[in-house]
């Protein structure tokens, strides 16, 4: 993919609840350098302090439930539109607790990424830390990766390592993971946006 130069890449951002990746690319796109517009965050649940974080910044948010819906397809469809009516050239899922169906891929093909807490392939799932600790693993860490159709299965845009200490609980684990997820995913959506990316099989490449 190749974005117009010199105009910051359009980015909505997916979230379910707490937003502290949410917060780091707000944060890092008030630098015009970084090349990145936040034009919208989308949730599929309300009071959350994702939603609330947006808001601060002035970032116009929108919320889609399932259970609003008659069928999770039509959710799919309903989800997709309001995200495709911001333009993105990036859809970026932080913390966003839904799978996407095969009808929203479909809309954003190798445009939409999203950041789990483990080293990928192993620990997918809602519960990659948790998950990482039960196995004795002396090393975890965060990926981001493009979405396809599985979970968290994607191809690897970025990842980075993270040790497990002794005496560590899932929370503390999951908390210094994220501290690396935040910087990764900064660092990677900003090279996205500024560089451009190519998705070959299962490699992705920022020039
Ligand atoms: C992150 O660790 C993400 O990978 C996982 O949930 C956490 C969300 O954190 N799916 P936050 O809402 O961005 O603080």
């Amino acid at each position: 993919m190749r974005l117009s130069s010199g105009v910051p890449a359009r980015v909505v951002v997916l979230v379910s609840g707490t937003g502290t990746n949410l917060a780091a690319l707000l944060e890092a796109s008030e630098d015009p350098a970084y090349g990145v517009n936040v034009v919208a965050v989308g949730a599929d649940r309300k009071d959350i302090p994702a939603l609330a974080r947006a808001q601060a910044a002035g970032v116009s948010t929108f919320v889609l439930r399932v259970a609003d819906f008659e069928t999770r397809e039509d959710w799919d469809a309903a989800f997709a539109d309001a995200v495709a009516g911001h333009e993105p050239d990036l859809v970026v899922s932080a913390g966003f607790m839904k799978l996407a169906g095969s009808g929203f891929l479909a809309r954003f093909p190798n445009r939409y990424l999203n950041t789990h807490p483990a080293l990928l392939p192993a620990f997918p799932g809602m519960h990659g830390a948790r998950d990482a600790l039960a196995h004795g693993v002396k090393v975890s860490g965060c990926t981001v990766f493009v979405v396809d159709g599985g979970v968290d299965t994607g191809p690897i845009v970025a990842q980075a390592a993270v040790p497990v200490l002794d005496g560590d609980d899932e929370a503390s684990l999951h908390e210094r993971i994220k501290v690396e997820e935040r910087r990764v995913l900064v660092d990677v959506v900003g090279r996205m946006a500024r560089e451009g990316w190519t998705v070959t099989g299962r490699r992705v490449t920022i020039p």
